[in-house]
């Protein structure tokens, strides 16, 4: 019977340890095959959102086929720099000066939100050379974020992010903004990357005339089943062509999707109506979107509740009585020491992990094309520690 698991992963999986993240770099390569195809039949550049993916021992596999990395701040904007290279660039809410000082030694784009901070910080970027680009994230009022409702969509009513299209005209044209600015997508298709770029065109016209680039955010998820890559390919040459800017995409989860595992152990069933297996990994601490979005994880395979005859509720090894992962069926029963593989699991989890409970961090792992088995790194008491004293 077919255990739903890659054949080199359900190779490694009897000798590996639990938790841990694992990188599938087969399918890590082929989703940067996407990215390097948008960008020669493009001739866009494409960055790699490091909020969503930041594993530098896999940078290597993704350096040829980016341009570089964007960054949430200071922190993310000094590692792109010296693990990825290549661009960096940088979008906070808000900068502070001191920030701002150190940015300007690691960043080579930096993305204003507010008419304030642009106009506040602009000199500082002017004088730090002409090799520094100053771009202003707009509200371009398009919703098109298909998980989490208000909470992953950048347009939502009040959303802090962008300047809102009454204030466009209080922004400094006059001194030199570089690029525009957009965020408005969350894994979405096509349709809402060329509805995006469509959007801009038509109502933002004027301002992107001003400026010599357009940046059209993340969300773009290009390496999902389904995307139309030739939409999207003639939607950005069709806008360069009307413009004559440059365009810019940094996607994070676009580019690793469906490309890695969380895989854990079953430590123990207990029963409460219902029969429910305790984990070694935790929604809280190792999958926190599966709480936040919410949403529920593929579990290789398994199947939903009822479809096989042997249905689990799988929750994580803490104090959390919310600490559920979902709730699953399968076509044996589950005891302890079974491992089990949760599948698209590299983008926005160990990256927002946490040790509450003292609860332990997976391993970082990769699964080599041919096989091999790399643990990348291993945490230990030291790092639930080290952030508390
Ligand atoms: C400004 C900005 N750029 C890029 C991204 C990456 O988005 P995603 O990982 O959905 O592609 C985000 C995500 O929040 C973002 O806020």
């Amino acid at each position: 019977m077919s255990t739903g698991l890659p054949p080199l992963l359900e190779a490694a999986l009897p000798s590996l340890t639990t938790p841990a993240y694992v990188a599938d770099m087969a399918a890590l390569r082929k989703n940067m095959e996407t990215a390097a195809r948008i960008r020669e039949q493009a001739g866009c550049r494409v960055l790699l959102a490091t909020k969503s993916f930041a594993l530098p021992a896999v940078f290597p596999l993704m350096r040829d086929s980016l341009d570089g990395t964007t960054a949430s701040g200071l922190f993310e904007a000094r590692l792109g720099l010296e693990e990825f290279g290549k661009e960096v660039h940088v979008f906070s809410p808000a900068y502070t000066e001191s920030t701002l000082r150190e940015l300007l030694c690691l960043a080579d784009h930096l993305y204003f939100n507010s008419v304030d901070q642009i106009r506040r910080f602009l000199p500082a970027v002017r004088t730090a050379g002409p090799g520094k680009k100053a771009g202003i994230r707009i509200n371009p009022g398009f919703s098109n974020a298909t998980l989490g409702g208000h909470l992953y969509d950048p347009c939502s009513p009040r959303s802090r992010f962008g300047v809102t299209r009454a204030a466009l005209d209080e922004l400094p044209w006059d001194d030199g903004i570089d690029i525009l600015h957009v965020h408005a997508l969350c894994e979405s298709l096509a349709d809402g990357s060329v509805g995006l770029i469509s959007h801009m065109a038509r109502e933002f016209g004027e301002y992107i005339r001003r400026v010599r680039a357009v940046n059209f955010g993340g969300g773009h998820f290009i390496n999902k089943k389904g995307y139309d890559l030739d939409a999207l390919v003639s939607a950005i040459r069709g806008f360069r062509s009307e413009f004559g800017v440059e365009v810019i995409l940094e996607p994070g989860s676009g580019l690793v999707v469906d490309a890695g595992y969380l895989v854990a152990t079953v430590l123990d069933i207990v029963h409460n109506e219902r029969p429910i297996a305790i984990l070694d990994a935790s929604a809280s601490c190792h999958m926190p979107d599966v709480l936040e979005v919410p949403y529920t994880p593929p579990l290789l395979g398994a199947s939903g509740p009822g479809v096989h005859p042997h249905t689990y509720i799988l929750g994580g090894n803490t104090c959390m009585t919310g600490d559920i992962i979902g709730e699953y069926s399968f076509t044996a029963p589950l005891k302890p020491g079974d491992r089990l593989v949760f599948g698209d699991m590299l983008q926005y989890s160990f990256v927002k992990n946490n040790t509450f409970n003292g609860t332990p961090l997976p391993d970082l792992a990769l699964l080599h094309e041919d096989g091999r088995y790399e643990i990348v790194r291993r945490f230990g008491y030291e790092d639930f520690k080290g952030r508390l004293c």
